[in-house]
């Protein structure tokens, strides 16, 4: 039967994309919700995925010395918004 061993390697086509689907869906919780960036730090740790970005910005705090997320941000997980002074904050700090 030459049709089912061309169809063999279909399926299996078929099956891997779905699977590679599937996953990069599961990833999407995994990335920054901003699409614009005010700064270049959080830009690029965010081109990594959104456990960089948190990375990033614990760093940052330790060496800025703030000990709390709130202080710039009105809200956490998953929008991570800003206080209306929160950029000001970030770049007084010495944010790039
Ligand atoms: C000194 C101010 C400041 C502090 C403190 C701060 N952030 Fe941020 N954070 C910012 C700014 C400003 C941005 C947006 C950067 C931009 O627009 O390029 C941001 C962006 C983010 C983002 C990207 C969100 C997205 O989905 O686009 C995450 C995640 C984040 N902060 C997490 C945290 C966490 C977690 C903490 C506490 C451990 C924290 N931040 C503390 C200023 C701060």
């Amino acid at each position: 039967m030459a049709k089912t061993g061309l169809l063999a390697p279909l399926f299996a086509l078929v099956a891997a994309l779905a699977i590679t689907t599937v996953s990069s869906e599961a990833l999407a919780d995994d990335k920054c919700r901003r699409v614009e960036f005010k700064t270049v730090a959080v830009k690029e740790a965010c081109e990594k995925g959104l456990k960089a970005a948190k990375d990033q910005m614990k760093a940052f705090m330790k060496k800025a010395k703030i000990k709390n997320c709130q202080v710039c941000h009105s809200s956490l997980a998953p929008e991570y918004k800003l206080k209306p002074d929160g950029l000001k904050k970030y770049t007084d700090a010495g944010g790039k």
